[in-house]
C-alpha cells in the first residue's frame, strides 16, 4: 500500500475489484479478448515485468484498468494516472478519458486521496452501521468511531466517508488529522512541529470549505463566523486522531456546538470512547474476525512476498490471530517479523497471554526493531521526531543519513510497514509518515531503553 510501484498499485486495485486470485484476473481479462497468462499478471505484480513495453500497447493497458473499473477496484482517474505514473507513461490525454473513463468520477474534495488501506476486510457490519449513523437526518450531530491504536479507526472513517460522500448525503467535505502527544510526554525529546491545536483545525476547516478569509481571524471570530457559514447547509467535518480523553471531550462539544442544529456532522476517530455526551454517537472498534484476519495476513504476505507465511499451515495463522485479537496494525507487524527473518512460533510464545495492547505493540516492535539496518533506525528515529508527516529535506537531515543511506532505508522501512510514503508526483513533495503507534514505540519504550543502556556506560 506504501510504495507505488505499478506492481503494487495493480494488485490492490486487482483486490479492491474482487478478484481474489490472479487467476480470476485472467480469466476476467480473457474474456474480454485480453489474454494474459497467470504468470504474467504475477511478474506485473511483483514488477519483474511491466504490462507494455511501447504506446501501441497502450490501450490495452487502458482496457484493462477498465475492467478494474467497471469492478471498483479504481474508482477515479487520478488512481488510473498514478498506475500510468509508475509505468513511466503520460497521464490519461481528455480523448482517453472520454472514450474509455467517461463514467469515472473525479476525487471527493478535501478526502485523502490515497486510501489508507490496499483493500478493506471485514469491515461490512461496522460500516453499515457508522454510515447509518451520519445519514440519520434525524441522528446525533457526532459521531465517534474509537478503539485501541491499530485496530483500523482510521481505514475505517475513510471508507465511511467515501460511501456516505458518494451517496449524495453530504454537500461538502472537511477532513482534518491531529497526531496525540499522548504518548510522548515522557520528556524525551523536543518536538519539532507543533502539534495542531483546535484553533488550527478551524482554521483547515474553513480553508477546505472555501472560507479562505475567515483564517486570519481572531480564534473566536472563525469560530462563530463559521458556526454562521456552516448553519444553512449540509456539511461533513472529520476529525481523525484525535488521541486524548479529555481533548475529544472538549473538542466534541465545541465540534457540537458548531454544527447544530443543521443538517451538518461531525466524524471523529478516537483512542478514548466518548459515552458520556448525549450528542455523541459511540462506536467501539474490535478486532478483526478470525476469518478476516487471515485474509489480512494473507493479503500482507502476498503483497510483501512473504513466502514463509504464505506457506504457514493454518494453526500458525490462527495462533497469530489469537494472540493480536485481530488487530489490523499488529498482524501487519507480524507479517514484517515473517519477513525479517523472526521464528514466528518463538515471537508468538513470547507475545502469548501479553494481554495489554501496548505491551503487545512493545514487544512486536521491539523485535522488529533489532532486524533494521542502522540506516533505517536512524530514519525510524527521525520520523517519530516529527508530529505529522514529513518531508524529505526536514526527515532526512534529522536522520542523519546521506542521500544513498537514506534512499535504501526508506523502501526497508516501507516494506516492515513501519513507514508509509504519500503520493506525489513532485519527488520533493512527498510526504513520509509512521503509524501513531510506531511514534509512540519510538517516543517512549525505545528511547527508555536507551536512556537506560546510557545510564549503565
Ligand atoms: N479492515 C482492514 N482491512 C485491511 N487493513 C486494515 C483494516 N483496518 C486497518 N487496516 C490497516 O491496519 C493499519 C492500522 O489501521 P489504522 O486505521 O491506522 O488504525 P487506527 O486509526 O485505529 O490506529 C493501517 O495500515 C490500515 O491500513
Ligand atoms: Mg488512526
Amino acid at each position: 500500500m506504501s510504495d507505488e510501484t505499478f506492481g503494487n498499485l495493480l494488485r490492490a486495485a486487482r483486490k479492491r475489484a474482487g478478484f481474489h486470485t490472479i487467476a480470476a484476473f485472467a480469466n476476467a481479462l480473457s474474456e474480454r479478448g485480453l489474454a494474459y497468462t497467470d504468470d504474467a499478471i504475477g511478474h506485473w505484480e511483483n514488477d519483474r515485468r511491466k504490462p507494455y513495453h511501447s504506446d501501441k500497447d497502450r490501450l490495452d493497458t487502458l482496457k484493462i484498468f477498465q475492467l478494474l473499473v467497471e469492478k471498483r477496484g479504481i474508482e477515479h482517474t487520478t488512481q488510473v494516472d498514478a498506475m500510468l505514473a509508475a509505468l513511466n507513461r503520460p497521464a490519461l490525454s481528455d480523448a482517453e478519458k472520454a472514450t474509455y473513463f467517461s463514467d469515472l468520477g473525479t476525487p471527493i474534495a478535501n478526502l485523502p486521496e490515497k486510501p489508507p488501506y490496499d483493500r478493506l476486510v471485514g469491515r461490512d457490519e461496522v460500516l453499515e452501521a457508522v454510515s447509518r449513523m451520519l445519514q440519520d437526518p434525524t441522528g446525533k450531530p457526532v459521531v465517534v468511531v474509537s478503539g485501541l491504536g491499530g485496530i483500523g479507526k482510521t481505514a475505517l472513517a475513510y471508507e465511511v466517508v467515501k460511501r456516505v460522500m458518494q451517496s449524495g448525503r453530504f454537500e461538502k467535505l472537511a477532513w482534518e488529522t491531529t497526531k496525540s502527544e499522548e504518548f510522548t510526554g515522557v520528556g524525551i525529546r523536543q518536538r519539532r512541529e507543533q502539534t495542531i491545536s483546535f484553533p488550527n483545525v478551524l482554521a483547515s476547516y474553513a480553508r477546505q470549505l472555501g472560507f479562505e478569509s475567515l483564517t486570519t481571524q481572531p480564534p473566536e471570530v472563525l469560530r462563530v463566523r463559521l458556526r454562521d457559514a456552516l448553519r444553512s447547509g449540509s456539511t461533513l467535518l472529520v476529525l481523525d486522531n484525535l488521541e486524548t480523553l479529555e481533548a475529544a471531550q472538549d473538542v466534541a462539544r465545541q465540534l457540537y456546538e458548531l454544527v447544530s442544529p443543521g443538517k451538518n456532522r461531525v466524524l471523529i476517530t478516537s483512542r478514548e470512547r466518548l459515552v458520556d455526551e448525549p450528542f455523541v454517537y459511540d462506536y467501539f472498534v474490535k478486532g478483526l474476525s478470525e476469518p478476516a484476519s487471515l485474509e489480512l495476513i494473507r493479503d500482507e504476505a502476498e503483497a510483501r512476498e512473504a513466502e514463509t507465511l504464505l506457506q504457514a499451515d493454518d494453526a500458525l495463522l490462527k495462533r497469530i490471530y489469537t494472540t493480536t485479537g485481530g488487530m489490523p496494525l499488529a498482524l501487519k507487524l507480524i507479517v514484517s517479523q515473517s519477513l525479517l527473518g523472526i521464528a514466528l512460533d518463538e515471537e508468538l510464545d513470547r507475545l502469548e497471554g501479553v494481554v495489554d495492547e501496548q505491551q503487545i505493540y512493545r514487544f512486536i516492535y521491539f523485535a522488529i526493531w533489532q532486524k533494521l539496518s542502522k540506516s533505517a533506525q536512524k530514519l525510524l528515529i527521525g520520523s517519530a521526531t516529527f508530529a505529522t508527516t514529513a518531508l524529505r529535506s526536514m526527515l532526512q537531515p534529522v536522520s542523519e543519513l546521506d542521500d544513498a543511506a537514506f534512499n535504501q532505508a526508506v523502501p526497508e522501512l516501507v516494506r516492515a510497514s513501519l513507514m508509509e510514503v504519500s503520493h506525489h508526483s513532485l519527488a520533493a513533495q512527498k510526504r513520509y509518515d509512521i503509524h501513531a503507534m510506531t511514534r509512540w514505540f519510538v517516543n517512549a519504550p525505545l528511547m527508555e531503553l536507551w536512556n537506560r543502556q546510557k545510564g549503565l556506560t
